[in-house]
């Protein structure tokens, strides 16, 4: 029999942040507590700091915003806050909020010192939001039953909950919503080091005999994102088993990636891509995310959320006042000759 690894996989997607079908048991690698989470240590000191005071009063906690990239585990740090609180845990989403029937049924149906979930709070509806404000501050809402001058309104107190929105896009988010959270936590992307001790611990849940150097080979192509490591440990191993007795060494692991189009520092075709258009078209940059967008034909808010939190923290692009600039280190990495800074606006 043979087998062709490449041919099986969709090489576009494996650095994509979405979670994808494959990705199934990404809930068997899920930390539960808070001990378990490994990285986002600053995220991780505040809040508990926050629940070890909740618990102390007999409080539900203080709502908490979540923002920060794509695939960095705000789903998962909500649950562990749950699960640390001791509470349970509703999951919606702003897309999915249809009318505002979903909203309030969502919050009447939650117990005392529930959580709610709202995962891309931004895309909620703006008009639903207002039905958020005195959920959130005074626990109760106000239902209009009715209409015209029969119309009466309804007062409806909740349970103390704890409202849980996350963010790709925080400044997208209606002031007063925003300021009705009290805790707001950044979720940055992971080191290498983080995502190769990430890596290690979902190989012991898998069951997949790994080197320390393998994980580090995994963990530093990953785009600092644990649901990238995560899937690439996956794939690597299907790669191990069939051709080097299912050890994950970093020779392995380099030759399943390189396969993958994933390059050393964890780029894939599309940042590649974007980095050589802005260099020959637009001279190295600066030039507007709306104008490399459409000449990469990809969707701007896609680069700003997906691929430019990357590029930027390895040090490939410049954000200025003009645009997006590649630096020095860009040109170096895909093998193109440096003209010198005049061109660049950094
Ligand atoms: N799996 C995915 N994200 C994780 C994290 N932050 N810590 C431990 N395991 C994880």
């Amino acid at each position: 029999m043979s087998i062709s690894f490449s041919d099986e996989v969709n090489e576009e997607l494996i650095t994509t942040t979405a979670s994808l079908p494959e990705d199934s048991n990404e809930g068997s690698l899920r930390p539960r507590t808070i001990n378990e989470y490994i990285g986002q240590e600053k995220a991780k000191d505040n809040l508990k700091v926050f629940i070890d005071a909740a618990k102390m009063r007999g409080e539900s906690l203080d709502h908490v915003l979540l923002h920060g990239p794509p695939g960095l585990g705000k789903t998962t740090l909500a649950a562990v806050i749950a699960n640390e609180m001791g509470v349970n845990m509703r999951i919606t989403s702003g897309p999915a909020i249809e009318k505002p029937g979903d909203l309030v049924a969502m919050l009447t149906n939650l117990n005392e010192g529930d959580i709610l979930f709202v995962d891309e709070i931004h895309r909620l509806n703006r008009a639903y939001e207002e039905i958020l404000y005195p959920a959130m501050e005074d626990y109760a809402i106000d239902i209009i039953l009715g209409k015209g001058p029969s119309a009466n309104s309804l007062h409806l107190d909740l349970p103390h909950f704890t409202l849980i929105g996350a963010t790709t896009r925080s400044g997208q988010l209606t002031a007063p919503l925003r300021d009705r959270f009290g805790v707001s936590l950044r979720l940055e992307l992971y080191t290498p080091e983080e995502l190769q001790r990430i890596v290690i611990r979902s190989a012991g849940i898998l069951g997949v005999e790994i080197l320390p150097e393998g994980a580090y080979e995994i963990a530093s192509r990953s785009r600092g994102t644990p649901r990238i490591a995560n899937r690439m440990l996956r794939r690597v191993r299907d790669f191990a088993q069939v051709r080097a007795d299912g050890l994950i060494t970093r020779e392995v692991a380099d030759e399943a990636l390189s396969r993958l189009e994933v390059d050393k520092l964890g780029l894939d075709a599309l940042d590649r891509r974007m980095l050589r258009s802005i260099i020959e078209f637009y001279n190295g940059g600066p030039v507007g995310l709306e104008t490399l967008a459409a000449t990469i034909n990809e969707e701007a808010v896609t680069l700003e959320d997906v691929y430019e939190p990357y590029l930027l923290q390895r040090g490939f692009l410049t954000r200025t006042p003009r645009g997006r600039c590649v630096t020095r280190k860009a040109y170096e990495h895909l093998g193109i000759q440096y003209m010198g800074q005049q061109q660049m606006d950094i």
